[in-house]
């Protein structure tokens, strides 16, 4: 598939028109070492990459002056012969519609003229010294022309604010692609099930599933490390070891995401290992699914953040009521946060090239207004742990629901498709 930049060129001239007479500087993400001469897989950091899409490490953004430079690394044949392909400048140009590409090792000499006798200096301050150092020396050699009539930018701003309030409404590229992390995402959660229900009974079996589901069709790997939890471990809630043997009568919670082009999905599952909810478990998988529908159902456009949230809150709070789990009435619980000990986690949170997305949850002091093209998780949550106050039949349950939203015009679209109530659930299994 040929690459189309025209989102990319869309979202930097969106910026640039911000920056207006300024500069920014937006360098990707450095290689990281594994150990010895072993790289972990590269990606690029989110912020450039959404201005660029451009895929090689050792590059940065220039904007300035209205024009969009990338500075990336030469080609060279014997070091293409060992890692493969490199664009160099002048393809990258061509490829992602740069107004102009130069050779990376320029950098230094050409950034004090880029920057001399601009107003104000966009760097993200403090997120890497080396840059911060890089900056500091361009703008020391600016100074040291002031004999000649150069002045460095009189103003420095850090990027990131801006740039966060533009990732957080994702465009219609951005919502295709989360889309399609959703669907491959929720077939490796009915794959999971189905595996689980043929026999395949330990949680990295699962984990196998899941990554082979997700890289099967074309996506990166997973968007973080994945939870497949088992029994108690799933009242863990950030259980990552997934080494255990699943055990028949318990349940198994996979929190499971693919990256796709860059864009996370987000999927929690919970579901029993043998294919059939026991009484117990139905009755507190119904009550964590009625708190998502709460949540689902309140999040749309105008409504502040915290409202989804509260809304499963009450949900699941009632629950822990008829469960037992609480005694008292909801709205003196939700008060003293006594329902925090069953669920001691927010509902969701931005979703988009990284798991955790940027954007700003509070404005002026207040919970922001959703708007159209805010994604984000729904995750309500409830996990009993084994202690003597609690009824037997209702320990080490562990259950979240996720699902990845996007707030429309007319309210929100649920991306992620994985089975989800009991009878769905029961049934896929059955299947398998
Ligand atoms: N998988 C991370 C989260 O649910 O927030
Ligand atoms: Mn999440
Ligand atoms: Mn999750």
């Amino acid at each position: 598939m040929t690459f189309d930049p025209t989102p990319f060129v869309r979202r930097r001239a969106h910026f640039l028109k911000l920056i207006g007479d300024g500069v920014a500087l937006i360098p990707t993400a450095p290689t990281c070492l594994r150990n010895r001469d072993n790289p972990h897989p590269y990606r690029a950091d989110s912020h450039f990459w959404h201005l660029t899409g451009f895929p090689e490490p050792e590059a940065v953004l220039v904007l300035a002056g209205g024009r969009s430079i990338l500075f990336c690394r030469e080609k060279d044949v014997l070091r293409e012969i060992w890692n493969g392909f490199r664009y160099g400048p002048a393809a990258a140009a061509e490829t992602f519609g740069f107004d102009e590409a130069y050779p990376i090792a320029t950098l230094d000499e050409k950034l004090p003229p880029l920057i001399a006798d601009r107003p104000t200096l966009w760097h993200a301050f403090g997120l890497d010294a080396q840059w911060d150092t890089r900056v500091a020396r361009a703008l020391d050699a600016v100074r040291a022309e002031a004999r000649i009539g150069k002045r460095p930018p009189h103003q420095l701003r850090d990027w990131r604010a801006p740039l966060d309030a533009l990732r957080i409404i994702k465009d219609k590229a951005e919502q295709d692609l989360m889309r399609r992390a959703a669907d491959i995402t929720s077939s490796g959660h009915a794959r999971a099930m189905r595996a689980c229900a043929a026999c395949a009974r330990t949680e990295y079996a699962l984990e196998a599933e899941l990554t082979y589901e997700f890289r099967r069709h074309g996506a990166s790997g997973h968007a973080y490390t994945p939870i497949v939890a088992g029994g108690k471990n799933a009242c863990t809630l950030h259980y990552v070891d997934n080494s255990q043997p699943l055990t028949d009568g318990d349940l198994v919670l996979i929190d499971a995401g693919c990256e796709f082009a860059g864009y996370a999905a987000d999927i929690t599952r919970t579901f029993p290992v043998n294919g059939r909810f026991s009484p117990a478990q139905k009755e507190c998988y119904e009550i964590v699914l009625a708190a998502q529908s709460a949540a689902i159902a309140a999040t749309c456009p105008g409504v502040r953040y915290n409202v989804p949230h509260e809304a499963a809150v009450r949900v699941l709070t009632q629950g822990m009521v008829d469960l037992k789990l609480l005694a008292g009435d909801v709205d003196g619980l939700i008060e003293s946060a006594a329902y925090r000990r069953f669920y001691m986690h927010n509902t969701g949170h931005w979703l988009g090239l990284d798991v955790h997305d940027v954007g700003d949850y509070r404005e002026a002091g207040e919970w922001r207004e959703l708007a159209p093209g805010m994604t984000l998780t729904c995750e309500p949550g409830l996990y009993i742990p084994a202690v003597p106050d609690i009824p037997a039949a209702l320990h080490n349950i562990g259950i979240r629901i996720e699902d990845d939203v996007l707030v429309t015009p007319e309210g929100c679209e649920v991306y992620t498709t994985a089975p989800k109530s009991v009878a769905e659930i029961e049934e896929m299994m059955r299947g398998a």
